[in-house]
This record gives C-alpha cells, structure tokens and sequence, in this order.
C-alpha cells in the first residue's frame, strides 16, 4: 500500500512534474491534490515538450489512473482543452478520474481575482489570475459550486445564483460581461458536464482501493512550501495548502496511508510574484541564471526572480513536510561558477541574526541571507548519470545541502530530459527510489 507524497520545497516552478514522471513509471495511480491550473508542469519526453497544468502528469504513462483529486480547484475550461490537445497527440486520457467534489472555477473568479489585484495596486500578491484564491473562499464560504453539479442543470443554477448574491456588488464592473449571463453561465457549465461525465467519480473510494490492494500511489503537489496559506510567507501565498500533509485531506486518505515524501527543490531559488526572498539576486548575476535555467513561468510567462539556495527556508520546509527524501533539480544550470554559495542564515534589521525560518512577516520583509561559500564547477554536468560523474565540486555542495537539511539526496536532475538525472545512494531502498537506482548503486 506505499503512498508515496511529492511537494514542492521552495516557492513552486521546482521540477515536480519530472520527478512525477520518473517515479510514476512504476506508479499505478498519480493523485494530484490541491491547487488548479495556477500550476504548470513542462514534461520533456522523447525530444517532445508537454505542459500540464490540471491533468497529473501520470497521464503520459498509459495505464497509470491519473486523479485529480477533491482539494483540486477545476476551472473546466482548461481542462477540457487540455484533453483536447492530449488527444490530439494520441494520447490515452481514458484513464483520467476527476473527483465529484473538486471545486469548480466560474468565470466570476477570474473577474474577482483580476479585479482584487487591480485593487490592491502596490500591494498586489502577483498571482496567476486563474480565479483560484475566489474559487477557494467561495469552498470555505460554503457557496462553491462543485463538480458533481456540472451533472443536474436545476442545482447548477440555483447554485450559481446563490453565488452571485453575495458578490453583486463586486461584480458590478463586469455587469455587461456576457460570461454573467446565468442563461448563458449554466449552458456553458452543463457543456463541459457532458463532455466530463465519464470522468466523474468518487476518487476517495478510488485511491483508496488502490491502497488497499497493494498498489503504488503518488500524490502529485502543486506550487511549493513557501506558498502554503497557512505555513508560506502568508499574504504572499497561494490559497491551498501545498504542503504534504494536505496530500491526506485533498485525497481522502489518513496520515497512515503515506510512506514517503519528496521534496523537490532547485539547486538554487526562484520565485514568481511579490513577497520576501531574503536570498534574491539582482543584476548580471540574476540576468545570467534566469536566461541559463530558462526561469520563464509555464502558465503566466512571467520572469521569475531568482536567487542562491536557501537553506534556512529547505530546512524549515523539510520540517513542515516530514521529507524523507529530496530531489535536487538544474544542477547543471549552476556549472561555470567560481564559487557557490548557500544560504545559512538571515541577517534581520540592526544586524539580527536568524536560524529558523521567522514566522513574523516583518521580520521576513527585512531578512536578507547570510552564506558560506564552496567551490564551484566548471565542468558541464548534464551527461552525468551516476554520482560518480558529478565534479567533487558539484558533489560537495550536495553533500552540504544534505546534511544542513537533514534529509537524503535521492535524485539529482541534470538537464530537462527525463533520462538527464543521477539516482544517488541514497534512493536505494526506498520505495521511489529502488527501481530507477543505477545497478552500480543496487
Ligand atoms: P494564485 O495561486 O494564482 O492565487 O497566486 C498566488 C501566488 O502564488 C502568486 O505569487 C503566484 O505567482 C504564486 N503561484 C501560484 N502558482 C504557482 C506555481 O505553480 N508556481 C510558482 N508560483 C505560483
């Protein structure tokens, strides 16, 4: 019954989607968890780019059941565009399961969420305007509309109706906007019941048969850590839990139902949006990795910020997460350095010094990080595939990272090929790990 948790260490944009990939080719079920389509994953597989942003990548494996699970916001849209373009490409969705109770995106969402940026001017959190943060208040409001409504046209619209009460006066901007039509919102909502129908279910029971029978199960996370509502650098967050305990409550099932959790984190950081970075880099330094890791996001384009690896917040996100294991991706983006530098500490105003992660937000605006420096690597690392290949240099810094953050470097992802990746030592013996270690390793 190994359930095996997936989440993103750092701010999001850390390469789930091809660890997913890697270890869903023994999975039987991929379990995506929270979030929506504010997510992006780009898949490179046999020289073709995919980019998911609702559809766990599990998909691309035929016969993995793919689930999007309860947590998940569904803006039915995109998804049903993304099985368009799936199929299109030949590829088999038949196994696709979407949850009855996922919450739905309505187009009054993405008006809600474009509108309360605008409104916060100076102070907007910078979000992917996907509707996702409305979506989510509307849940905890008890006014979502939710996926198994897509199925009876007299609940849609009462539902929808109910909705908009409370958000007459919000939406008065859009009064015009014909996707308000509540005519013109329940026909085009009905559609996309139609076209969804056969991949409604009740997606507990699912997984947890799965489990039970004795299968391999991932659940797929969405964003990163630093962007949990409740654990990030809160307001500058997401409105979902990313962290992995939410993999229990987004998919229905008990802590107990989990065996593994992988972290995965950039061998240095980004950061798309406003808020604290406290290990961010500007100038040439910045320009030069943001261009050499490509650090353009998969859903909104943006150019992320970018900065040294952080790992006060690691150490902090490895804690909330229980990692048992981490995955370390675009090393090769760091080769051709001098040297290296990690972050181990947070200088504070009036030269504080911090250890933790600051829980205060103040604290966290002024936080700018301390480090040590290691030699760097000139050598190109991306044919490495066992560790031995690696430079000592490269090598070095893994091991530093490891043993700050107290938790097993398992894979180590050397370019965006999916065969580019070094399985250490350490993924011996591991539920993930095992079968894709080298046979040197085994
Ligand atoms: P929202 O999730 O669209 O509400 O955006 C809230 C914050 O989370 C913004 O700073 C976004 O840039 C960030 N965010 C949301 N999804 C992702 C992601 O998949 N990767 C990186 N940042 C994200």
């Amino acid at each position: 019954m190994p359930g095996i948790v997936i989440v993103g260490a750092q701010w999001g944009d850390e390469g789930k989607g091809k660890v997913t990939d890697l270890l869903a080719e023994r999975a039987d079920a991929v379990v995506r968890f929270q979030g929506g389509n504010n997510a992006g994953h780009t898949i490179v597989r046999n020289s073709q780019t995919w980019k998911l942003h609702l559809i766990p990548s599990g998909i691309l494996h035929a016969g993995t059941l793919c689930v999007i699970g309860n947590g998940v916001v569904v803006d039915p849209k995109v998804l049903t565009d993304e099985l368009d373009e799936l199929r299109r490409r030949r590829v088999d969705i038949e196994s696709l399961r979407i949850s009855a109770n996922a919450h739905l995106i309505m187009p009054y969402h993405l008006m809600l969420d474009h509108a309360g940026e605008a409104k916060l001017g100076k102070l907007q959190i910078g979000t992917t305007r996907r509707g996702i943060g409305p979506c989510y208040a509307d849940k905890a409001a008890r006014l979502g509309i939710r996926v198994q409504d897509l199925l009876d046209e007299k609940i849609l619209k009462k539902k929808i109706v109910a909705a908009l009460e409370p958000k007459r006066l919000s939406l008065r901007p859009f009064a015009k906007d014909p996707r308000l039509d509540l005519q013109t919102m329940t026909e085009e909502y009905l559609t996309y019941g139609h076209v969804l129908e056969r991949h409604i279910q009740d997606t507990t029971r699912l997984v947890h048969e799965q489990l039970d029978s004795g299968q391999l199960v991932l659940f797929e996370g969405a964003q990163g850590a630093l962007l949990d509502i409740d654990h990030g650098t809160y307001p500058f967050v997401t409105s979902s839990n990313p962290v992995a305990g939410a993999a229990c409550v987004g998919a229905g099932v008990g802590p107990k139902d989990i065996d593994e959790v992988w972290g995965v984190a950039k061998a240095y950081a980004t950061r798309v949006g406003a808020g604290p970075f406290p290990t961010e880099l500007d100038g040439q330094m910045a320009d030069d990795l943001r261009q050499k890791g490509g650090e353009y996001g998969t859903t909104t384009g943006r150019a992320r910020r970018v900065g040294w690896i952080d790992l006060v917040a690691l150490r902090y996100t490895a804690r909330i997460n229980s990692l048992t294991a981490l995955a370390l991706t675009k090393l090769d983006v760091l080769s051709g350095q001098d040297r290296v530098r990690v972050c181990t500490r947070y200088r504070g105003a009036e030269g504080a010094e911090f250890y933790d992660f600051p829980y205060h937000q103040t604290v966290l605006h002024h936080a700018v990080g301390d480090y040590e420096e290691l030699p760097g690597w000139s050598e190109d690392v991306t044919e490495c595939r066992e560790e031995s290949d690696l430079p000592a240099a490269a090598r070095e810094y893994l091991q530093y990272i490891a043993e700050f953050v107290g938790v097993p470097i398992s894979l180590v992802s050397v370019g965006a090929g999916r065969d580019q990746v070094v399985w250490t030592q350490a993924s011996v013996g591991m539920v993930g790990g095992a079968a894709q270690a080298p046979a040197g390793a085994q």
